[in-house]
């Protein structure tokens, strides 16, 4: 069995698109109306896990490190930063239309097609094609600014936060301390009018991206350009991602960008096989110069004797495809005393809600008080839950879907000897700890380096 169909015989996108749905984490957009084409919403759960994606970002790139600030730029910017940036000529799909069946395909998809059939058929319909000529088409949302439509007030949704970044340039360097090699953060949405979206959180239109650009003297690009490619690799496996479900992957020159002279592509192994997650691009000095010679400002680092335009490496991830990815790889499927059990694995710091604390039955108020009082205690610091509802092992099954580590358990001799049960989300384990010693000891953990025990 290969390592993809041996892996698919946990999580397929279907089975977390549903547990998503089931359990809070993410919806169809505009579901009462039929959903949108691949937008979706993020439920309380989604949205805490997609925080605390952005904020174990935040935390390696910029709060453990001196050398990156943040930014964060608007969604519509000047209409000539996409000209500049080569976006209005280039950031496009080649595409072809059937006369039949009036659907749109991406050529390039057709013609690495591998089960070599009709795109009518691919989309459900049995007539033969009948395909136009491929056109190039604009990947760019529009809109108008001001009351009057016109070309003039034709501006556009960003496609990637990067450009927020390079043309803030000046204004970073000359009102924050900073000399390269440094580099500038920014996390934010961005719109794509993609043709072939699917797969979940994958391929959206509207998504969220985490985009970092490092300026680097020219002749340090190089060693900057490797470093951030195992820096990143490293991110992903300190937050618990399967070392074998993870590979780099350097593109073919025929691949790279306009502007790259040197991509690499971290790639997860998705249910639908190995995929983009992030990646890692030697722009060189690409966008720096073109907006100096766009907007005819000087974009370059002057400092003690010298002068130059900074090269930029740049590692592009996107919020929503790291959530999918570690959905993907929490997801865990068991049986547990000959009952199914569906687990999140996540990493503790990426978990929605660290702890759950749970008094053995709801109807005896002495329990019911012990434990709010814990569970306020433990909030203060930390994503708690509270639940009282339902039979105890009814209530760590739905702790387990959600992804909680660690669940509490308030039962008659904590009323005597003050000691509660830890019960670990991964080995089942229950130890019996002090009450007291719950907030210590979860937040010690949630430090700790984690290794999953999958
Ligand atoms: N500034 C470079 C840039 O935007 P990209 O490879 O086009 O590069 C970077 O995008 C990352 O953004 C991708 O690796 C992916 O994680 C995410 N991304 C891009 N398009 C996306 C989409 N339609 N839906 C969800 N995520 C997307």
């Amino acid at each position: 069995m290969s390592e993809l169909e041996s892996y698919q015989g946990e999580a397929t996108i279907e089975k977390v698109a549903s547990l998503c749905r089931r359990r809070g984490f993410v919806f169809p957009s505009s579901d009462i109306y039929g959903g949108l084409g691949s937008s979706y919403d993020y439920g309380h759960y989604g949205v805490l896990l997609k925080q605390n994606v952005k904020a174990a970002w935040q935390r390696a790139l910029v709060q453990e490190r001196e050398d990156i600030v943040m930014l964060d730029s608007a969604i519509i910017l000047h209409p000539q930063v996409w000209v500049a940036s080569g976006h209005v000529a280039g950031f496009s799909d080649p595409l072809v239309d059937c006369r039949t069946c009036k659907l749109r395909f991406r050529a390039d998809h057709l013609a690495t097609c591998a089960c070599g059939r009709k795109p009518s058929k691919l989309a459900g319909q049995t007539d033969d094609c009948d395909l136009t000529e491929a056109r190039e088409f604009n990947l760019m949302f529009e809109t108008q600014v001001g009351a009057v439509r016109d070309e003039a007030s034709r501006v556009f949704l960003r496609p990637e936060t990067a450009q927020g970044i390079f043309i803030n340039f000046k204004n970073v360097t000359s009102s924050l301390r900073v000399k390269p090699p440094f580099g500038i953060a920014q996390i934010g949405k961005s719109f794509r009018n993609e043709i072939t979206p699917g797969n979940f959180l994958f391929r959206m239109r509207e998504f969220e991206q985490m985009e970092m650009e490092f300026f680097v003297p020219p002749a340090e690009a190089d060693e900057w350009y490797r470093y951030w490619i195992e820096e990143r690799r490293n991110w992903y496996l300190n937050l618990g991602m399967r070392g074998n479900h993870l590979r780099v992957r350097a593109h073919e020159a025929t691949e790279l960008s306009h502007y790259s002279s040197g991509t690499s592509d971290l790639e997860y192994l998705f249910p639908i096989g190995w995929s983009e997650l992030e990646g890692i691009a030697n722009r060189g000095n690409f966008d720096l110069t073109q907006h100096a010679e766009h907007s005819k400002t000087k974009l370059e680092w002057v400092g003690h004797e010298e002068r130059f335009v900074p090269h930029v490496i740049e590692p592009a991830a996107g919020a929503d495809r790291a959530a999918l990815a570690f959905l993907v790889d929490a997801y865990h499927e068991e049986e547990v005393a000959e009952r199914p059990r569906t687990v999140l694995q996540f990493h503790p710091r990426l978990a929605p809600v660290k702890v759950a604390v749970l008094p053995l039955v709801g109807n005896d108020s002495a329990l019911v008080e012990k434990a709010r009082a814990l569970y306020e205690k433990l909030r203060t610091t930390m994503s708690a839950e509270y639940d009282e509802s339902a039979a105890i092992g009814k209530r760590y099954r739905r702790q387990d879907e959600i992804g909680t580590p660690w669940c509490v358990t308030i039962d008659h001799d904590t009323l005597t000897d003050g000691q509660v049960t830890l019960r670990d989300r991964d080995t089942l384990e229950q130890v019996r700890v002090p009450i007291e010693s719950v907030r210590g000891l979860l937040l010690d953990r949630l430090d700790e380096p984690w290794t999953p025990s999958r």
